[in-house]
């Protein structure tokens, strides 16, 4: 059944605006929102403690297969908790942050998330998600699919000011991160064919958000 459903996909680099354009956009929907970012983070998180290597790709993905992962999807706040413990903090530290891209670069922990996420999507209808693959991968058949971009100096401001960080070290931690995401062998950062690029360095949120909906209007669709 289609009637009602409405899936966005937002996909970009760390920094390009994308948790706030979608979690705006998904209030202003009424939809649910999916933040996939934070279950690779969760992931990593449960990796940590378990005190594996984390370039043994077989044990990393073996600990992530054990874990009870769970992640609410309100855009006005979600939670996540890993075997009951809730680390919404946690995953938002410089431990997990340092460690994620290495946990999301193994095939067997992407396979596990893209099943997950494309059931959540399935059985919310109505919903926004954010990653790096959703438009490619996770929803390719999406109603709308958004790319967004950011200039460097722009993005690493965004991110030095939301961690209290130095914008030079954040700049260089981007950087590493971005090029680990965008050359992993599996699912990379990827811009699909058919998605709208937004580059947000100029564009105010609200700007975005307007955008956006302007082209579920103009396809039908909200
Ligand atoms: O968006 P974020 O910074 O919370 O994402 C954390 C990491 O997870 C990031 O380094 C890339 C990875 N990621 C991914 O590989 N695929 C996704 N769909 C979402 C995030």
């Amino acid at each position: 059944e289609r009637a009602g459903r409405c899936v966005v996909a937002v996909d970009g680099p760390s920094g390009s605006g994308k948790s706030t354009v979608s979690r705006r956009l998904a209030v202003s929907l009424d939809a649910r929102y999916l933040d996939t970012g934070a279950m690779y983070r969760a992931l990593t998180w449960a990796v940590l403690r378990s005190g594996v290597d984390l370039t043994d790709a077989e044990s990393v993905a073996k600990v992530a297969g054990e874990v009870d992962l769970r992640i609410g999807t309100d855009p006005r706040g979600y939670g996540v908790t890993a075997d009951g413990v809730t680390i919404d903090k946690e995953i938002r530290g410089p431990e997990v942050t340092g460690a994620v891209s290495a946990v999301a670069a193994v095939p067997a922990v992407r396979a596990m998330l893209v099943t997950r996420q494309q059931e959540m999507i399935a059985n919310a209808g109505r919903i926004v998600v954010e990653g790096r693959d959703i438009g490619s991968v996770v929803a390719p058949d999406a109603d709308l699919k958004v790319f967004l971009t950011a200039s460097e100096v722009a993005r690493a401001q965004r991110r030095s000011a939301e961690d209290a960080a130095d914008v030079a070290v954040t700049a260089a931690d981007l950087a590493r991160r971005d090029k680990l995401d965008s050359t992993r062998k599996v699912n990379p950062l990827q811009q699909a064919p058919d998605a709208v690029v937004l580059d947000t360095t100029e564009l105010g949120i609200d700007e975005v958000v307007a955008r956006l909906h302007d082209l579920l209007t103009e396809r039908g669709v909200a």
